[in-house]
């Protein structure tokens, strides 16, 4: 199994460019299948679940062609493949966004539960995709372990979601550009993926108002045109690359192509804790700063605090003078990754599931790690980085599924950094 070998308190500086957004364009690849006209997708971080995905297409009988670096060109083929492979589906949880438009386009679709990350409770619940897709008219049938959704027609109906969901608000947005009539999604999730997604389906003819807003209506279209699309900015990996230039507090780091006013949350905190920050356009500028504070966080859905954020502020914390309560509202399991922070020396107690106290600043030292989840293993890549001596961390196909050349990316900061296959 592949791993990072780490040595570190190397002092970081200079630049880093941001990729394009993960979870902004594993949204954009399924709703390619909404039309039959060619899409041409920009900024495309090349990352393992952007791979699968693009698998995913070519599995269900559509074109896609690498036109250069981070240029997919994505076409509908008349073939019609209703049947999600399992393979790919068990590695990634975005394979879910597939559903919605096969269901719309070809009126059946057939697949097994998601998988991914070990995060959230038990198997990651898909409950308001399929209350929200038997509501507007599909029929489902669980059997030998697989979903199967009929629907000669999709209708427009109001769907209120019992939780705020990311990838359920995208998935009906995307659904019910061809459903009849007008759909109402109420208590929607916010995020700017979402906002990005409604812009570029509003480009191929979509009719849908509302996106960044609990409300968002979508009335159905006969057919939506193809277009070109270019993936907003990782806001996820912005906000992990800051904390990592705050937590090895010893050098200016210019983090670059990046959208600051999608942070403002950790911009708040940052304030609050004394991260010397200087936010512009399109860049975030981190210089070191005297003393770092301790102060408490809770994840909430956008605009509020990230949980994708959560652990890499763990890190960040545990180089911060004081306690901080870490609360954790969105997944289960989120913080069980603190486990091996404390193994490296961090002071940390898990009060209940949701809630950790780090009290700090700890010196922190190097130890072989196995990286949990995507966000969980860039966390324990920052803890290396500023720990003294090595460490290895495995399973590191957990990170390359959301974070493009890393190492390479890291090593330019000056990061003593490798890949041991
Ligand atoms: C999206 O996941 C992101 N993934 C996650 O990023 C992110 O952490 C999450 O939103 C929250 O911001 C993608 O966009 C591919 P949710 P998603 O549905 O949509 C419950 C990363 O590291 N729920 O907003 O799957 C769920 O259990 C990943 O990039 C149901 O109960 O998350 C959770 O408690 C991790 N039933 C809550 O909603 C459902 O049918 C929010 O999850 C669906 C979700």
């Amino acid at each position: 199994m592949p791993k990072f070998i780490i040595n570190g308190r190397r002092p970081l500086k200079g630049e880093i460019n941001v990729s394009g957004s993960k979870n902004a364009a594993l949204k954009i690849f399924p709703a390619a299948i909404l039309t039959r006209e060619k899409i041409r997708v920009l900024n495309t971080p090349e990352i393992e679940d952007i791979s699968r995905a693009q698998e995913m297409l070519l599995a269900l009988g559509h074109e896609v062609k690498k036109i250069k670096p981070g240029v997919v060109d994505i076409k509908f083929n008349a073939q019609k493949c209703v049947a999600l492979p399992a393979e790919l589906v068990n590695k990634f949880r975005a394979s879910i966004m597939f559903v919605g438009p096969i269901l719309a386009t070809c009126g059946e679709v057939r697949f097994p539960h998601p998988g991914g990350c070990v995060i959230g409770a038990g198997t990651r619940p898909i409950d308001l995709f399929l209350d929200s897709f038997q509501k507007m008219g599909a029929k489902l049938e669980i059997k030998d372990g697989h979903y199967c959704l009929k629907a000669k027609k999709l209708k427009g109906v109001e769907i209120f979601f019992s939780k705020v969901s990311v990838t359920a608000t995208e998935s009906l947005i995307m659904t019910s550009c061809l459903a009849e009539g007008e759909t109402v999604l109420k208590n929607s999730a916010m995020e700017p993926e979402i906002s990005a997604l409604a812009d570029f389906l509003n480009s191929c003819g979509a009719k849908i108002e509302g996106a960044g807003t609990p409300t968002i209506k979508i009335k159905g279209v006969k057919k939506l045109s193809g277009g070109e699309y270019k993936i907003i900015p990782d806001r996820i990996e912005t906000g992990t690359f800051a904390m990592l230039a705050a937590a090895s507090n010893n050098g200016n780091i210019l983090i670059k192509n990046c959208e600051p006013k999608h942070l403002e949350a950790l911009w708040v905190l940052f304030d609050k804790i004394g991260v010397n920050v200087i936010l512009s356009k399109d860049s975030v500028s981190i210089k070191p700063a005297k003393k770092l504070s301790a102060c408490e966080v809770t994840t909430h859905e956008y605009p509020g605090f990230a949980t994708d954020l959560q652990s890499a502020y763990t890190v960040l914390m545990t180089q911060a003078y004081g306690l901080s309560l870490i609360h954790e509202t969105i997944y289960d399991r989120r913080l069980l990754f603190t486990d091996m922070l404390t193994q490296m020396g961090a002071n940390i107690i898990m009060a209940d599931p949701h809630r950790a106290i780090v009290n700090g600043p700890s010196k922190l030292h190097g130890r072989k790690l196995v990286s949990p989840d995507l966000r969980a293993g860039m966390a324990l890549i920052i803890a290396a980085l500023i720990a003294q001596g090595k460490t290895e961390i495995d399973n590191i196909y957990q990170i390359d599924r959301g974070y493009e050349k890393l190492e390479e990316r890291l090593k330019k900061l000056g990061a003593d950094i490798a890949r041991q296959n």
